[in-house]
Parts: structure tokens; C-alpha cells; sequence
């Protein structure tokens, strides 16, 4: 029923210069595998298997990475290195990637509107490869598309944060009318820990209904002088459409140095088992 995903990746990565200087930051690897394929992986478990990805100038090696590359697959066949690349494989016989440009960059609001004829109007799911998510028993994403079958609207992912920490997020009010599910009433994007409505904080996770869109057309800029998906889903919010779901599972912030670190180990101590 959720037939596509959206990848917002066109932004600087800042905060890991100057890796990100020629390197996507979608691209740095936790372990042995670039950030995207994690969030890939994660749309594909939830069956998925259109991937729409908005990039910019300087992501080439997204597209690369997602594609063929004949002359290593050459080198290694045969040999005991071979299966080092059954993990990709796997996503590129499965899915189809499709590509648009952002060419500036004015928000992950505008970037989601960039994607809308990648689209269409189907409803859609998100995902910020920065958020990489690990489910406790089914993914992320996957839980998400049952809670969208029941309620069949637009969806954002929370969690509960420090209130310290609440200056970060995209954060929603509400009504719990069950023990992970919330009715969204309102939203607000990076408040002030004294103006936060609640301490649950939007993670990069979302389903989408396209009406969204036509709202984005007209969202204007709003924090940090930005069009805001949150904006854009308060409007609907506010007609009674947006839940926010309480996921299960663990989430890193792998565009901190710390969430990157965290998720690195997390990932080593697996591959110990
Ligand atoms: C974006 C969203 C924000 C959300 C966050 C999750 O912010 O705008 O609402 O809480 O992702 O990671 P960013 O981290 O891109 O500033």
C-alpha cells in the first residue's frame, strides 16, 4: 500500500566537515555500510520498493552506489570477497532508484515539495538517513505502515526526549488514545525547552498523504528561516490527520559525532555475536 520512499539528501552535512567535503554524508559508513543503504534496508523490510532520492550537487556517489559497478564485480567474482556485496545486491535486484536535484536548499520542507514528481499522489513514506533506527522486532518503517493501514494518515515517529534536548526537534501535542499512539493536535519545529508543548520529539521517520504538498507550496520559511515539513503537518494536525506513533526500538542520531559513535558500536557488537 506505501509503494515509495522518499530520501531527503541533499544537505551539507556540516557537522562532519571535513569528511562531507567532497563525500556525501548519506555516505559515511557505520561499519561497513553507507548510512543510506541502513535506511534503504529499512524501507525495503517494510516492502517498499521504490526509493526516491532527492540529492544535490556533489552526491553523485549515491547514484554510484545504488548501480552496477562491473569492473570490481570483475575483480572479486570467485573469490572469497565476493559476498561482500550481497548486502547491496540485494537492494539494487529488488528496487528502483529514481533521482531528482534540489537545487537550493531551503529546508526539508522544500525538499520533501522537490520530490513530489518522484511521488505522485500516492501516500509515501520518509526517511532521514541521519536517523538511523533499529527496530526491536520488526523495523522502524514497518511499524509504521500498520499503524498508517489503521488510521490512514499522515504519521510521524517520537520519541521521548530530555527536555534539555528539546531545541532539536520537530515536537507534537496531543491526546494518547493508545499507549504508543498519540493524536496530534499541534506542532512545533525547534522550540525553546520552555515553549515545548510535550517531550516528544519528531525522529526522521514519517508517512506522508500527499496532500501535504499543496500545503508545502504554501508553507512559508519558519525556523531557522527554513520551510518546515513540521509547519506543513501542524495544517494537517489540525484537521485531526497527523499520528504520532511511539516506535519500538532504538534510534541514533548519526548526524552527532555521539549518535555516530553509538550507532558504530551498536553495529560492531552485532557483528561479534
Ligand atoms: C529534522 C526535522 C525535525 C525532526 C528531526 C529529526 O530536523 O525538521 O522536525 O525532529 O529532523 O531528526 P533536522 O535534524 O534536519 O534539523
Amino acid at each position: 500500500m506505501i509503494r515509495k520512499c522518499l530520501f531527503p539528501a541533499a544537505g551539507y552535512g556540516t557537522r562532519f566537515l571535513p569528511a562531507t567535503k567532497v563525500m556525501p554524508k548519506e555516505m559515511l559508513p557505520i561499519l561497513d555500510r553507507p548510512l543510506i543503504q541502513y535506511g534503504v534496508e529499512e524501507a525495503m523490510e517494510a516492502g517498499i520498493k521504490n526509493m526516491a532520492i532527492v540529492t544535490g550537487r556533489g552526491k553523485r556517489a549515491l547514484e554510484d552506489h545504488f548501480d552496477v559497478n562491473y569492473e570490481l564485480e570483475h575483480q572479486i567474482r570467485g573469490t572469497s570477497k565476493a559476498s561482500l556485496l550481497d548486502s547491496i545486491d540485494r537492494l539494487i535486484d529488488n528496487c528502483t532508484f529514481s533521482y531528482t536535484r534540489q537545487i537550493s536548499m531551503l529546508g526539508l520542507g522544500h525538499a520533501i515539495l522537490t520530490g513530489e514528481p518522484l511521488i505522485g499522489n500516492e501516500p509515501f513514506a520518509v526517511v532521514l538517513a541521519d536517523d538511523l533506527c533499529v527496530g526491536t522486532s520488526d523495523g522502524v518503517l514497518s511499524q509504521m505502515v500498520e499503524v498508517y493501514k489503521r488510521f490512514q494518515c499522515s504519521i510521524v515517529a517520537v520519541e521521548e526526549v530530555p527536555i534539555t534536548e528539546i531545541h532539536k526537534y520537530g515536537v507534537v501535542a496531543g491526546t494518547m488514545i493508545e499507549d504508543d499512539i498519540m493524536q496530534v493536535s499541534t506542532m512545533v519545529e525547534k522550540p525553546m525547552a520552555n515553549e515545548a508543548p510535550s517531550n516528544f520529539a519528531i525522529i526522521g521517520r514519517y508517512i506522508l498523504t500527499p496532500d501535504i504538498f499543496q500545503i508545502l507550496e504554501s508553507t512559508k520559511a519558519g525556523a531557522g528561516g527554513e520551510i518546515q515539513l513540521t509547519d506543513a503537518l501542524r495544517t494537517q494536525a489540525e484537521q485531526g490527520k497527523v499520528i504520532a506513533y511511539r516506535f519500538k526500538g532504538q534510534r541514533f542520531d548519526c548526524g552527532s559525532p555521539s549518535g555516530f559513535v553509538a550507532a558504530t558500536n551498536h553495529f560492531y557488537h552485532l557483528s561479534r555475536r
